[in-house]
């Protein structure tokens, strides 16, 4: 079965003291649970929110670079981030991909290197509003998903961890409905079992992510292929992230 997961993408935001805030109230506000709940901090408190960790969350970066070590200024290399206490990364996120142009060929290379290494990773995926509109989410999400991760074998991708995340949703406060959502779960769930077959597929968790919140959560978690989410927005938030993690 899929694990059950609540992730919380930080992005830009927070200085030292807001974070380890956070970090503390969900320490003490998260009641213990199945749920596997991961933070992505900024790079630079990932070590101190680490040690801060009660057990109750993972930490996780945000963005790494696919070499080991070298001259690459201002990029840091998954042995760095286990270093810290980190043991899971983001690939492919819709910011990274628009802002600092990474293509499905460069992210491609990030999951090899974090396979490599035996680092966890949320690979992430969505269409824009214009695919959407024209009817190709499903050949464009595809083809994220076949030019960066389904070249892995089936031991590789067993476990591992997709998010869908439609950039018209995300931060926006306009969410997939949890119809739409299922659909394209569905579906990534139906090439997990065409490619991989059932038993490595249903062991795929596929995160949603996109204006998720305290209030649609529970919602969007009943649908059989949502396995949990990818919170951007309301993760900064202890009373809103808490209660997502209880909406299974
Ligand atoms: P949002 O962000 O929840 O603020 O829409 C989600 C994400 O970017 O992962």
């Amino acid at each position: 079965m899929a694990q059950k997961i609540v992730a919380g993408n930080w992005k830009m935001n927070l200085d030292l003291e807001q974070a380890l805030q956070l970090a503390k109230s969900l320490n003490d506000k998260t009641k213990e649970t199945e749920v596997r709940v991961i933070l992505f901090p900024s790079a630079l408190f990932v070590h101190a929110i680490s040690e801060l960790s009660n057990g109750k969350y993972e930490v996780g970066v945000q963005n790494f670079y696919c070499k080991d070590s070298g001259a690459f200024t201002g990029e840091i290399s998954i042995s760095q981030v286990k270093s810290v206490g980190g043991n899971i990364v983001l690939i492919g996120h819709s910011e990274r991909r628009e802002y600092f142009n990474e293509s499905n060929a460069f992210l491609k290379e990030k999951v090899d290197k974090a396979i490599e290494q035996g680092m966890d990773f949320i690979f992430c995926c969505g269409e824009n509003r214009e695919v959407r509109l024209q009817g190709k989410e499903f050949d464009f999400v595809f083809e994220q998903l076949n030019e960066s991760l389904f070249h892995l074998s089936a031991d590789q991708i067993s476990g591992g961890i997709i998010a869908y995340e439609p950039i018209w949703a995300i931060g926006t406060g306009e969410t997939a409905t949890s119809a739409q959502a299922e659909e394209m779960h569905a579906k990534i769930r139906h090439w997990l079992i065409e490619i991989y077959g059932e038993q490595v597929a249903n062991s795929v968790s596929i995160l949603y992510g996109g204006s998720c919140n305290a209030q649609n959560a529970k919602e969007l978690f009943a649908c059989s292929n949502i396995d949990g989410g990818l919170i951007g927005g309301a993760a900064l938030k202890v009373e809103d992230f808490s209660s997502i993690i209880e909406s299974f």
